[in-house]
Order: C-alpha cells, then sequence, then structure tokens
C-alpha cells in the first residue's frame, strides 16, 4: 500500500509570518493527520521560520527549486545541502512554470534531482504535457522523455524516495483539472514506464501525484483512481479551510 502524499505549493506567495500563520491554521483545520503524509512548499524565505512553527509536527517541508551543486560560486541558488540543513526533507523539481518561464530543461532538471537525492531528501519530479502537445496526440511521448531523462542514472534502491508529480500543464492555475479517468490513464501510463526501467515492485511502491486545480470538490474523484497516490495542489493550498479539505479526502 503507499501511503498518499498531499503537497501544498505555495509558490510566490506568503511573507514569512504569513506562511506562519498559514501551517498554524492548517494544523488547527486539520487536526492530526496519520494516513497520509503533508508537505508544505513555502518561499525558500520563509523555509526557516515555517521549519521551526512545524517542529514536533508530522507536516514535512519542501522546497520550491533547488540548484545542483552543494556550495560555490552560483550567485543566487540554493542548493539540495542547505535546504536539508534547514529542515526541508522534500524538493519540488521541475515544475511546469520554471520549464515554461526558466526554460528548465530534462537533462538539467535530472541534475538537480540526483543533486537532491545525494543528500538524502525525496525529489517531487513534476512533468506534464502542454494543451498543444496533447491535442496534437503527443501525450504519451511527451510524459516518456521526462520521466526518462529525469530519472537517468538513477539506482533502482533511490527511487522509493522519488515522488513523481503528473500536472498536465493546461490544468495548472486554470480551475481545469483533468478529469478522474484523464489523471489515472496518465498515472498508469507512467507507471508502466516506472516497471519497464525499474522493475515491478519498485514501480508498485513510488508515489505518483496528480496536480492541477485540485480542490475540495474534485480531490474525492481523483484520490478514488488506483494509480493516483496523493496530490501536489498550487492555488487551494493556500487556504487553510480548502487545503484542509484536500488532506482528509474520503478513500472510496
Ligand atoms: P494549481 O497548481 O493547484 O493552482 O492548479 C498546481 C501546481 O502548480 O502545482
Amino acid at each position: 500500500m503507499r501511503k498518499p502524499i498531499i503537497a501544498g505549493n505555495w509558490k510566490l506567495h506568503k511573507t514569512a509570518s504569513e506562511a506562519v500563520e498559514l501551517v498554524k491554521a492548517l494544523q488547527r483545520q486539520a487536526g492530526p493527520v496519520d494516513d497520509a503524509e503533508i508537505i508544505v512548499a513555502p518561499v525558500f524565505t520563509a523555509l526557516a521560520t515555517v521549519a521551526a512553527a512545524l517542529e514536533g509536527s508530522s507536516i514535512r517541508l519542501a522546497a520550491q527549486n533547488c540548484y545542483p551543486e552543494k556550495t560555490g560560486a552560483f550567485t543566487g541558488e540554493v542548493s539540495p545541502f542547505l535546504l536539508k540543513d534547514i529542515g526541508c526533507s522534500h524538493v519540488i523539481i521541475g515544475h511546469s512554470e520554471r520549464r515554461q518561464i526558466f526554460k528548465e530543461e530534462d537533462a538539467f532538471i535530472n541534475r538537480k534531482l540526483k543533486a537532491v537525492l545525494a543528500e538524502g531528501l525525496s525529489p517531487i519530479l513534476c512533468i506534464g504535457e502542454t494543451l498543444e502537445e496533447r491535442e496534437a496526440g503527443r501525450m504519451f511521448e511527451v510524459l516518456s522523455v521526462q520521466t526518462k531523462i529525469g530519472l537517468d542514472e538513477i539506482a533502482a534502491s533511490d527511487m522509493e524516495k522519488v515522488v513523481i508529480a503528473y500536472e498536465p500543464v493546461w490544468a495548472i492555475g486554470t480551475g481545469k483539472t483533468a478529469t478522474n479517468e484523464q489523471a489515472q490513464e496518465a498515472h498508469a501510463f507512467i507507471r508502466g514506464l516506472l516497471r519497464e526501467t525499474f522493475g515491478a515492485d519498485i514501480s508498485e511502491k513510488v508515489r505518483i501525484l496528480y496536480g492541477g486545480s485540485v480542490k475540495p470538490d474534485n480531490v474525492d474523484g481523483l484520490m478514488a483512481q488506483p494509480d493516483v497516490d496523493g496530490a501536489l495542489v498550487g492555488g487551494a493550498s493556500l487556504k487553510a479551510e480548502d487545503f484542509g479539505r484536500i488532506i482528509s479526502f474520503r478513500r472510496p
């Protein structure tokens, strides 16, 4: 059985004190949760204060990005080494906003993924097709390339730490969620790719999250799909009430 993960990607929102308020409100709203892993991903400048606020809590902390070197002359960058130092357990890698706005490519994302694993942290590798790619019938090809290059040279023994997030670009921040069937189709395909590369055992263990306009009113249907192991939530994770409801999704 794969333990579900519900992760909130706060993107470029919230000051450090607002982020602490949000996480406290979330703790009040959701109460103790033991049947899912809960992760929040604030901006870099709020990570340390949120880490302190989360002490003793089971909510885990993720960064939204990193640079694939440990230390050195890389002005403006933050490494997995430093993220671990302040208490992060996860790092989001290859989010579509990084791919699109910052032109990050699969090989660079693969370097980040390796750097995250080298620190013993868990990467959350985001993949997903654009609307144009889906309409051109290229969804499976795109998912295959992003998965294969993203996970290139990753040891099977490290795969239990890796989380994958399927986030169709056309569903992110648009209010247009993939249907339950579309999500399941993509997730089953991704799990099949993992099976080919790493074997059946490992493919059954890797958590594959769905992301893209997950809301309180669609989370239950998505989570009922056999290959949907959780959610990566943007907009709705900024409201404690909504995120709290998403965390307490109802299992079928
Ligand atoms: P959204 O964002 O939930 O606001 O669509 C999801 C994401 O970008 O991870």
